[in-house]
């Protein structure tokens, strides 16, 4: 556990004294306002953006946490219209930024590299609305996603936002039944997508994947209507040398339409669609405990004042800096702070397509190197991947104009912290440990980068408007120091509004535990100093390298195998993924426990959910510790992936014979 003793550690002078707050005080006396006053807080800061027709103050802002009063919802500045490219962009443009660098794109290949800037990216956004629009696409239609790290993403989200189209953006790592399923959960009728990438030496086919999946909607009776491909492959190196890719995915005539065959001649001007400020503005899916995954809903003034503001203050983003961050834009990280706060603020930012290890593991130093980063952002497990080469490969770059470093997606353990901050960071830059959830629309809890000191793995306060609560089981508050439920007590302009096409779900699943409060379902303690240190899911969800997926999920892919009859998972730390699936199968009669059933197995999971999902191990588990009313006790299961035989009270087991057994029969590599 990390120690609260800590010490703390101050951010540079310089940059605190240039920063947009500056101060512990500052920062409290922007916080009390953005709580007692949130009107004329968020007010200030909406008055920045165009509203086609103009925010009411009598409609500001309005909620209900409390399932016992009615209804859960949570609304802000309903009434007004915008638009949010018309915001990112136009708005922009009309500031004098046309020509400043909106993206530098750094391909696979370090050959390959582009940029575009704000101007440019207006027309192409335009251009591909109108494509969308003579495709039929219209105001509040799904737009499904499955794209890589290049400019065509970013360009198809503020397109579909353009035409008021709510975009569907799926990782390009899930595979096609977890891509099929989500199609048709929200029944988009248009796929985007690229033909392929390199992702290091590897070649990654997204266009057959889209094929498979488009094939599993028809069985469902799903129909998609087109597929627009982005012809990638033949315009970028491949790893073997410079020679371009020929190989054409297959096209289904009439379905399919390459992106270039359309785009080039379409017109560079389109009328945005003025949306209600809460009009859909996307969704994107997280996983559920039962399995199914969730269709977050996030709309759109709200999200746009809150993506703009966190981005601003929490990288304290000035308008020559180069920002980069690492997180693939299928992820909420990618959409909040990748695409929409960057943009918001008028922000150089880099797009990555490749790995940190291609062509080498210095890769993200290089990049920071070439491009001058000033603000990075990446992932616990990323940095401790790195860790392992060693200083030198670091030090070998000039890394000197980082000034704010974030983390995000899991909590960072003190030493990977210690060594961003120190090797990475030379001790000048300031760390910003990001705590925050795909319902939440960005940052809940952070230090601010020159105005707070930091304690390696803690997450730290409240961002402007937040408000967390630790409770203790029984839904009591802890005040002061103390460990509990994260749970907020009031809603901030970002967070979610709906599960799309399920509010009941919605509802059980965030406000039912604790009338009166949205449950994160992370733990956190608060120390001495205030500071709040997440501790990690408390429900039945795991955190693999920062993609989060439910244990049910996992499961229930498991016992798709004739062979297997039951399967519990549970999370095993792992020095690098920060924590690693370990699965326990229970076999039916016809089923052996060997080398290949296990290579089915985790083959499966791969196709079925995706290669990050892939179990570390599988141990055969004749029967599972379950208590009296059938209910497995994870606990155990927990106890035995890391060899602690200290498995603590075993009486409510319906048979205590079966934790022996687990013990006796890990396997050998476990
Ligand atoms: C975890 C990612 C500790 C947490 C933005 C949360 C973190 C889940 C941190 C959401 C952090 C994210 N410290 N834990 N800084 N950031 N988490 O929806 O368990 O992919 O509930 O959003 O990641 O994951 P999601």
């Amino acid at each position: 556990m990390p120690s609260e003793q800590s010490p703390l550690f101050y951010p540079d002078l310089a940059l605190s004294k240039n920063a947009y707050v500056s101060s512990s005080a500052e920062y409290q006396q922007m916080y009390k306002k953005s709580i007692e006053n949130p009107e004329e807080f968020w007010g200030e800061i909406a008055r920045q953006f165009h509203w086609e027709t103009p925010i009411d103050s009598d409609k500001f802002f309005r909620y209900n946490f409390d399932l016992t009063k009615g209804p859960i919802f949570n609304k802000w500045l309903d009434g007004a219209t915008t638009n949010i490219s018309y915001n990112l962009l136009d708005r922009n443009i009309r500031n004098g930024h046309g020509d400043k660098i909106a993206y530098y794109w750094e391909g696979n290949h370090p050959d390959d590299y582009s940029r575009l800037t704000y101007k440019k990216l207006l027309e192409e956004v335009c251009r591909f609305a109108n494509v969308l629009k003579s495709l039929g696409v219209k105001k509040g239609d799904r737009v499904a996603i499955y794209m890589p790290m290049i400019l065509e993403a970013v360009i198809t989200l503020l397109a579909c936002t353009r035409i008021g189209a709510v975009h569907s953006l799926v990782f390009a790592g899930f595979s096609s039944d977890s891509f099929a399923e989500r199609i048709t959960d929200c029944e988009a009728r248009i796929i985007v997508t690229a033909d392929g990438v390199w992702r290091g030496e590897k070649l990654l086919q997204l266009k057959s994947i889209c094929d498979q999946a488009m094939a599993k909607c028809a069985q469902e009776g799903h129909n998609v209507q087109h597929c627009i491909v982005v012809s990638h492959l033949e315009r970028v190196t491949s790893p073997s040398g410079s020679q371009r890719h020929s190989n054409r995915t297959p096209m289904t005539e009439g379905r399919d339409i390459w992106w270039q065959d359309v785009v080039p001649q379409a017109s560079t001007s389109c009328y945005p669609e003025w949306m209600q400020a809460e009009d859909p503005l996307f969704m994107l899916y997280t996983s559920g405990s039962t399995g199914k995954p969730k269709g977050v809903l996030h709309t759109t003034a709200g999200y746009l004042l809150y993506a703009a503001t966190t981005f601003k203050y929490v990288f304290d983003y000035k308008l020559n800096d180069v920002y980069w961050c690492t997180a693939d834009i299928g992820w909420i990280t990618g959409h909040s702070y990748v695409v929409y706060g960057p943009l918001a603020n008028a922000a150089t930012s880099v797009l990555f397509e490749g790995t940190p290890f291609y062509p080498d593991n210095d890769r993200f130093w290089a990049v920071i190197d070439k491009y001058k980063v000033t603000q990075f952002y990446t992932a616990p497990t990323a940095i401790r991947a790195l860790m392992k080469f060693g200083e030198q490969i670091v030090k070998k770059h000039n890394l000197s104009t980082l000034k704010v470093m974030g983390s995000v997606g899991e909590p960072i353990n003190p030493e990977a912290w210690l060594w961003y901050y120190k090797v990475v960071g030379h001790e000048k830059a300031s760390i910003v440990d990001t705590f925050w959830q795909t319902e939440t629309g960005g940052h809940v809890l952070t230090t601010l980068p020159g105005a707070l000191p930091m304690k390696p793995g803690a997450a730290g306060f409240p961002f402007f408007g937040v408000q967390p609560v630790l409770l203790d089981e029984n839904g009591k508050e802890i005040k002061g120091e103390g460990e509990g439920y994260l749970v907020f007590s009031r809603p901030w302009p970002g967070l979610m509004r709906t599960l799309y096409g399920s509010h009941d779900r919605y509802e059980v699943t965030y406000f039912s535990k604790f009338p009166g409060y949205y449950c994160t379902g992370d733990g956190a303690r608060r120390d001495a100093d205030g500071y709040l240190w997440v501790t990690g899911r408390v429900d039945d969800m795991l955190n693999v390298s920062g993609h989060l997926m439910s244990t049910a999920e996992i499961e229930s892919v498991l016992t798709e195998h004739e062979h297997v009859s039951e399967a519990a998972v549970v999370a095993k730390p792992h020095p690098v993924k920060g924590e690693c699936l370990y699965c326990f199968i229970t076999l039916s009669e016809q089923g052996t426990y060997n080398e290949a059933l296990l290579k089915e197995l985790k083959t499966h999971v791969r196709e079925r959910i995706g290669p990050f999902a892939q179990p570390d191990v599988i141990q055969n588990a004749p029967a599972l510790p379950k208590t009296r009313s059938g209910k497995i006790m994870r606990r155990i299961l927990r106890k035995v992936a890391v060899n602690d035989r200290e498995v603590g009270d075993i009486s409510t087991l319906a048979e205590t014979g079966v934790v022996e057994q687990l013990f006796a029969m890990r396997p050998p590599n476990a």
